[in-house]
């Protein structure tokens, strides 16, 4: 028996002017995996997960999320349905608390369910989703005194307040040390494995894709080009010429 899949998406298509940034594009995430999509700057990944979450609108194409159609609905309602995201560049409340900024996130997703927290519990929840994503800052420590590490653990417990069945994330990694980004990964899987979340996620340290993605896509030009496990993704011709051609013009 087959699985349905978590995400079917058809014949996705964005062009910004004569720019195909997403080029009518096929694929199926099935549920619980960890999976990475990779590719060249300019390849159409952040065009690819705007279009998945409502920011941007397609041209064409259909994408089923838990069997229904959620191609045109904007951003908060794709998130209603279950899908989190974090951004390239953080996105996070910068006045607010880390614990306000992760409250917020609660109450828009309790809000949803119909069953508001009790107004004593949201701080524990609040804390423990801080916990949960190792970040060890004072809980009343203002957003913008975050170094930057700790403001994409922030924007994670923001994701996983909604109890998302899709995470997409990204470049969850950009802009941290090597050692940092291992250990970030490490903690999104443990906590996807735990908590039986779907992730897709954008990465540009080869290291890390091939330790924590069970399955890789791979985008060029606006095309999946190919997809596969991580072995056979490192091994495939296509793909190290797509990495070498960028290496030779001087862009990684
Ligand atoms: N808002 C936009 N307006 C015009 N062109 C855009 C816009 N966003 C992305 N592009 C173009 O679309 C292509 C894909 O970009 P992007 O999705 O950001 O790639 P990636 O995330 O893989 O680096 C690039 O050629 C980029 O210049
Ligand atoms: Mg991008």
């Amino acid at each position: 028996m087959t699985q349905t899949p978590l995400l079917r998406v058809r014949n996705l298509a964005k062009a910004f002017g004569g720019t195909r940034a997403v080029d009518h594009v096929n694929f199926e995430l099935p549920a619980g995996r960890v999976q990475a999509l990779i590719g060249p700057n300019g390849a159409g990944k952040t065009t690819l997960f705007n279009l998945l979450t409502g920011h941007l609108r397609a041209d064409s194409g259909s994408v089923i999320f838990r069997e229904k159609e959620i191609l045109g609905l904007p951003p908060h309602a794709v998130w209603r349905r279950g899908i989190s995201r974090t951004f390239q560049v953080p996105a996070i409340f910068e006045n607010l608390t880390l614990l306000e900024n992760v409250q917020v996130a609660l109450r828009s997703h309790e809000r949803r369910l119909l069953r508001p927290l009790p107004l004593a519990q949201a701080p524990t929840r609040a804390a423990e989703l801080v916990a949960a994503v190792q970040l060890c800052e004072p809980l009343q420590a203002p957003a913008y005194s975050l170094a930057y590490g700790n403001r994409k653990r922030l924007e994670l417990a923001i994701a996983l307040a909604n109890e998302p069945a899709l995470l997409l994330l990204d470049e969850p990694t950009a802009g941290l040390a090597p050692s940092e980004r291992a250990r970030l990964m490490q903690l999104v899987h443990t906590i996807a494995t735990r908590q039986s979340i779907t992730i897709l996620f954008t990465e540009h340290d080869m290291d890390v894709v091939f330790e924590q993605a069970h399955y890789v896509f791979v985008m060029h030009q606006g095309s999946l080009i190919e997809q596969g496990t991580p072995e056979e993704v490192r091994a495939n011709r296509r793909v190290q010429e797509v990495y070498l051609g960028e290496a030779e013009s001087g862009s990684v």
